[in-house]
């Protein structure tokens, strides 16, 4: 079979790697991809968000399957557009994706079906808004409901913080039409984690779990990024009684849901969770892979992953299990200088050929015989051994033999894990 990887980043690059390995897959095809993902994949110059583009070219190529990467292709309909043309896709349809694409909608489900979340209030009027914000406690969480690069979410520490916060989404639009509405919430306090699960809108199939360092800077310091790193399992975070509690509380009340608003989703669910001495309380829900969760994730998975987007797509997960590797894996982000702000492209990458780690390319792209960065995050060095530490000593052993001018990266990645 052939298939179609849409998406250009080091998630996109774990996911066609893992594709390329199935004895089922004939060619893999990525649009557009990068420099790295041509290793493994034949690139295709069509934006992720031009679907009637991606429509023609995967009836003219004859593709068997198409997996989408980022957010907004899966908000913008893209499943629903290749299901109407006869083309099989992987990933939950519009109306479904709202459980990422809106915050408000996305609350409201969790409320209406029991989903631990934190407390707090919908508005799609500024005034009530600040009238909700005046009657709570600091530090207050204010959310943009669409959208918005990961950006639209303040954590206020007072109360004309958070007022700012409605103003610049609400009134200035900051984030464009993302601020129509919304989400007012309480601050959690606890530890963060990632959670997987395929669902075929029956059942699901959980993933071991991740955790991902959202801040530039070691010690969670610095702005928010789309994520510098990620170690897999976090059991120390997630252990086996609060996994259960994820798995009764969250998963089986979400198929719950789905089932009572006749929601199609058949796909990635990507809950972020914040365990708090509560139990597990739900951030947001994702419709899709984390980037860079997927990269050890990917890297531990010992199934067919051809296996399990079918057995998703067909409703046939209760049947279906998956193997994973007993190794832990860890993946550090090696950055362009300045990300998550300002940077500059276009500088050679060094050293790509002396690592044992598989390296996943987000941010490059190929000139002649070299490799170029072209993106924030630039490369995923992604490192499995047998214990945590080892895996973590052998991801920084080949990202310190990596270079690139401005390179940045994080230095703790994975020690809350140890
Ligand atoms: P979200 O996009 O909703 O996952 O929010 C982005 C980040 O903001 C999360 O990864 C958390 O670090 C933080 N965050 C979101 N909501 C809350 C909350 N209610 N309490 C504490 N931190 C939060
Ligand atoms: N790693 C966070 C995300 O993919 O949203």
């Amino acid at each position: 079979m052939k298939v179609l990887v849409i998406g250009s980043g080091g998630r996109e690059h774990a996911l066609a790697w893992k594709l390329k390995q199935s004895p089922r897959v004939a060619e893999v095809f990525c649009a557009p991809g990068n420099g790295g993902i041509a290793q493994v994949a034949t690139c295709v110059p069509l934006a992720a968000n031009d679907h009637g583009a991606l429509v023609q070219f995967a009836k003219r190529e004859g593709i068997g399957l198409t997996v989408v990467g980022p957010d907004d292709a899966l908000a913008g309909g893209i499943v629903d557009h290749f299901e109407s043309e006869g083309l099989r896709i992987f990933g939950p349809t519009k109306s479904a994706a709202r459980l990422e694409s809106s915050k408000v909608f996305a609350k409201q489900f969790m409320l209406r079906h029991g989903i631990p979340t934190a407390a707090g209030g919908q508005f799609s009027d500024p005034a009530e808004a600040c009238a909700f914000i005046a009657k709570m406690a600091v530090p207050i969480v204010v959310k943009a409901s669409g959208l918005a690069l990961g950006k639209g979410v303040i954590i206020a520490q007072t109360h004309a913080e958070a007022d700012a916060a409605v103003r610049e989404i609400m009134v200035e639009r900051k984030f464009g039409d993302a601020g129509t509405e919304v989400v007012i919430e309480e601050f959690l306090d606890g530890l963060e984690c990632s959670i997987h699960a395929l669902v075929d809108g029956r059942g699901y199939l959980l993933f071991p779990s991740a955790q991902d360092h959202k801040r530039a800077l070691d010690g969670d310091r610095g702005l928010n990024t789309g994520g510098m790193g990620t170690f897999s399992p976090a059991d120390k975070i997630l252990p086996p009684a609060m996994e259960k509690r994820v798995r009764v509380e969250v998963m089986d009340r979400f198929i719950t849901g789905l089932r009572a608003d006749d929601l199609d989703f058949r796909g990635m669910l990507f809950p972020g969770l914040m365990i708090t001495p509560n139990g597990p309380k739900v951030l947001e829900f994702n419709c899709r892979f984390g980037d860079p969760e997927t990269q050890v994730l990917m890297a531990r998975l010992d199934s067919d992953l051809l296996d399990l987007l079918d057995a998703t797509i067909d409703r046939r997960l209760g049947k279906c299990g998956a193997r994973w590797l007993p190794s832990p894996a860890v993946c550090v982000i090696m950055a362009s200088g300045g990300y998550p702000g300002g940077y500059e492209k276009g500088k050679p990458i060094t050293g790509l050929d002396s690592v044992d780690a598989t390296v996943f390319h987000a941010g490059t792209k190929r000139e002649g015989d070299r490799y170029l960065t072209n993106g924030g995050r630039v490369l995923g060095v992604t490192a499995l051994a047998a214990t945590l530490g080892a895996a973590r000593e052998r991801a920084y052993a080949d990202v310190k033999k990596i270079h690139f001018e401005g390179a940045h990266y994080r230095t703790d990645i994975a020690a809350r894990g140890l």
